[in-house]
């Protein structure tokens, strides 16, 4: 599939169906981007327009790739034109279970036997989603992260009846896309790495809500801490590294004592209660102005644009 840049769709054109596009754009894929709605299709062209016009300005890319990438995006509103010659079609519709069903139902109906279809779901069941499918063995999980065009990992969430060749497909056209993809042998609540990620945010708002420490010290122990060198060494090689031995006399002390609660903190559901929603209205666990929040948000844009970047370097350098 990767040599020959067969056709890909993606249903649903909002923030990760865009991005998506862009992705396989970027990587000489035609694209069929398909959404009910014709002005979430024309938002997002603009919008991938003005994230490639802001890789340029950061220096990944030129005007002249920004060009061919966006001629190789055709938007329409009409499911069966998008995908009906596709190769691999991803679904980025609403999280919305009967929704997501009703279609894949439609895709497998009208798309050729061998198409991969792939739901971008994620926290949703993918062997559910793919229920009222017929050809349910080529229906795989494909977890992007936001902004899927600078986040390398990609998911692959094997379903009950996803086979191994759908994997393996999939696997490969998403390697040939520059993305990172992993496989995930199990479809279950928050595949990988949101199971990963909440159990920190768990143990970090019970941090608060005990008063151990407030919540912009706790993501200072992280910026400042373990977060620094978690790129280059992640929990299964520190352990090896600290020794198992080690690993296992810490557990035993400090595991009672970290958080375990099946239910999201008090804490938190008092703060949505209260209507105190984060950067949106202003205070969340901590007071936010516009342009704090703004500052924030570019912040986030310009560190992941020069982690790209810095490996663009490697690669030339190594190339
Ligand atoms: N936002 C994130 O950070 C994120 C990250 C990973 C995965 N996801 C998942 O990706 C999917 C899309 O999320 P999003 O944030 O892009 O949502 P979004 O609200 O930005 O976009 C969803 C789009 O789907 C379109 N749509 C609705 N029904 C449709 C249909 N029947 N056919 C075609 N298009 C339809 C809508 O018009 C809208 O443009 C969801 O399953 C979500 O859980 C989101």
């Amino acid at each position: 599939m990767s040599s020959a840049k067969e056709p890909v769709a993606v249903i649903g054109a909002g923030l990760m169906g865009s991005g998506i596009a862009q992705v396989f754009a970027t990587g000489g894929w035609p694209v069929a981007l398909q959404d009910v709605s014709a002005e979430a299709l024309e938002r997002a062209v603009e919008g991938i327009h003005r994230n490639l016009a802001f890789l340029v300005e950061r220096g990944l890319g030129n005007e002249e790739a920004v060009e061919s990438a966006l001629a190789r995006i055709s938007i329409t509103t009409d499911l069966q034109e998008a995908a009906g010659g596709a190769a691999f079609v991803v679904e980025c519709v609403f999280e919305d279970m009967s929704l997501k069903q009703e279609v894949f139902r439609t895709l497998d109906a009208c798309c050729p036997p061998e198409t991969v279809l792939a739901t971008n779901t994620s926290v949703m069941s993918i062997t559910a989603i793919a229920s009222r499918a017929e050809r349910r063995e080529r229906i795989v999980g494909t977890h992007f992260w936001n902004p899927p065009y600078l986040i390398p990992l990609v998911e692959v969430v094997r379903a009950a009846e996803t086979t191994p060749e759908t994997m393996d497909r999939t696997v490969a056209i998403l390697r040939a896309a520059g993305k990172h993809p992993v496989r995930v042998e199990k479809d279950v609540p928050g595949f990988v790495a949101n199971r990963l990620q909440h159990a920190l945010w768990r143990e970090a708002i019970s941090i608060v809500e005990r008063g151990i420490a407030d919540a912009a010290t706790v993501d200072e122990c992280i910026r400042y801490g373990f977060g620094l060198r978690l790129p280059v060494l992640a929990p299964m090689e520190n352990a090896d590294m600290v020794g198992l031995d080690l690993t296992l006399s810490i557990h035993d002390y400090i595991l009672p004592h970290l958080e375990a609660s099946p239910e999201p903190s008090p804490l938190l559901r008092q703060k949505v209660e209260t209507g105190d929603l984060g950067f949106k209205t202003g205070r969340g666990f901590q007071e936010w102005t516009a342009e704090q929040a703004q500052a924030s948000r570019d912040r986030l844009l310009a560190y992941l644009v020069g982690v790209i970047a810095g490996k663009e370097g490697e690669n030339d350098r190594a190339g």
